[in-house]
């Protein structure tokens, strides 16, 4: 199926909106939130007929950016979804492809349930900060749950010019991915660079890194939101070994790129991987960098799930292998990180790359107004960040209930007869329904996604829009929908599962 004949899938359900006044005389929309219609509109092509598209996880986040901020900063309660109307849509890509699906499920049955979008929900009600002053409420904004937790206040009154110029938002940025890191290793604010998220950070990267024409390994499955503009060379990751990556298959990658006649600049690697949910182990880590300084590449490390990472000691972080290493090999290395998935707040976009390199960190400072994040977003993270005890209690919070999410969802689908790869982060696990494909191809994958996507009502994304070679696993997202409806998603899952099953013990025995 291309991309241009792609489905989008429209679930909606309205929500009249009226305004009132508060007391400062601001104007603040309100409604209630009513599923008038649980239907499923199907458009095609690039548009969405009678619906504005409100929210992707790349391109146009930016704009709603800008407006979550605003909005947080007037002081107005409303949000994004309210002004049009819209509960919640995600979107998920599949192959490039957009789908728009509803993520929300208010009891309606034909309501398409989306575990197909890495966001999370989960972090909505986390522990308030101590010094918090009642505060500007931006809930359910697009900007994501963490900025809930702000106190907004903060940037207009509490702190003065004097405090942001002493904290710094880069120092606040390093320390919060030390932090993350158990404080196991350090980071130098002079090597950070700030960008509009983790997608432009990888996209800055290769730029600088790479010419058009030349290639950057990367293993799979993927996560497939890059724009490089270079040759993606796939480095095949099989289920024999559970998804890790081997010298033999980097090997491979770079014998297959030879005979193409592209030069391989870097090897890009996402830990914890995204759609595997597993954080890299530290030998292979370290055989990872000890490939790269052979090869005389550059390693690019995306540590965007960091913080997502169920318990802190098992995530190993590619600034800890590089500490008891040379400057050439540390001068390889480039660590991205965004706020986007630890602190559930994709709509603020900020990312960072920490390049060892000091040439990268000019070339990046200099190329960065391509890819700005706002002054007024970077004094409140600067503020949200530098207070240790709120992060402190955030990320053991966020941790927690990953941790118990990603247990139940394992658990059910174990109950319904469903194998999972064993994963320790992220917002996903890796599901195998291998056995459930008629033929073990990417169409077979495809016509089951279809299926599942029709008859059980549930967009789950298929390992082949990840690069999977192996066909049958996908990707279950868990954390951007309540307990509630995850769970009419588990009961679908299990139903359809039985449904299919049955099926195939008739015509086994025909
Ligand atoms: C591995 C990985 N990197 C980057 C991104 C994009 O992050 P950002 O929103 O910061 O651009 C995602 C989003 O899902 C991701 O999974």
């Amino acid at each position: 199926m291309c991309s241009s004949s792609f489905e989008r899938l429209v679930p909606y359900h309205v929500k009249k909106i009226s305004h009132k006044s508060n007391s400062n005389g601001t104007s603040i929309k309100t409604g209630e939130s009513t599923f008038t219609e649980a239907a499923l509109k199907t458009v095609t092509g690039g548009s969405i007929v009678g619906q504005k598209r409100h929210r992707e996880e790349s391109s146009t986040l930016s704009a709603a950016a800008t407006d979550s901020v605003k909005e947080a900063m007037l002081g107005v309660a409303c949000t994004f979804q309210r002004i049009i109307g819209i509960r919640h849509l995600a979107t998920s890509n599949r192959d490039g492809a957009t789908l728009l699906i509803g993520s929300c499920y208010d009891g309606a049955t034909t309501v398409t349930v989306s575990v197909a979008t890495s966001a999370t929900l989960l972090i909505s009600s986390a522990p308030p900060r101590k010094r918090s002053i009642p505060m500007v409420s931006c809930v359910g904004s697009t900007a994501g749950p963490a900025c809930r937790l702000i106190d907004l206040s903060l940037c207009h009154s509490r702190s003065t010019a004097m405090e942001y110029e002493r904290i710094r938002k880069v120092q606040a940025v390093a320390l919060f991915m030390e932090q993350i890191r158990g404080g196991r290793t350090q980071f130098d604010p002079e090597h950070i660079v700030l960008t509009a998220g983790a997608t432009a950070a990888n996209e800055l990267l290769s730029f600088i890194l790479a010419d058009p024409g030349d290639g950057l390994l990367i293993p799979t499955p993927y996560y497939p939101g890059w724009r490089t503009g270079v040759n993606i060379i796939p480095v095949h990751c099989n289920s024999s070994n559970g998804f890790q990556i081997t010298l033999r298959a980097l090997e491979d990658a770079c014998t297959g790129a030879e005979s193409m006649k592209v030069r391989v600049k870097g090897l890009l690697l996402t830990n914890p991987s995204n759609p595997l949910g597993i954080a890299i182990t530290r030998p292979v880590l370290e055989e990872i960098l000890d490939f790269v300084s052979q090869k005389d590449i550059h390693l690019i490390s995306d540590e965007i799930y960091s913080g997502s990472v169920f318990s802190s000691d098992e995530f190993v972080s590619m600034a800890e292998i590089v500490e008891g290493r040379g400057h050439e090999e540390r001068e390889r290395v480039h660590i991205v990180y965004s706020l986007s998935k630890d602190l559930g707040l994709p709509g603020y976009r900020v990312g960072t790359i920490y390049s060892y390199n000091d040439q990268v960190v000019t070339t990046a400072r200099r190329m960065s107004s391509f890819t700005l994040v706002s002054s007024q977003t970077q004094k409140m993270l600067a503020s949200m960040l530098s207070d240790k005890e709120f992060t402190k209690n955030y990320l053991r919070t966020n941790r927690e209930r990953l941790k118990k999410r990603y247990e139940f969802v394992v658990e059910r689908l174990s109950n319904a007869g469903i194998r999972c790869l064993r994963g320790n982060a992220g917002l996903f696990c890796w599901m195998n329904l291998g056995e459930l494909l008629e033929e073990p191809t990417v169409e077979g994958e495809l016509s089951l996604w279809n299926l599942i996507l029709h008859e059980a009502k549930l967009n789950i994304s298929p390992g082949s829009s990840c690069h999977c070679l192996e066909a049958g696993w996908f990707r279950v997202c868990f954390a951007n929908m309540s307990q509630q409806t995850l769970e009419v998603a588990l009961r679908r899952m299990k139903d359809f599962t039985e449904k299919m099953k049955a099926k195939q013990m008739i015509s086994s025995s025909v």
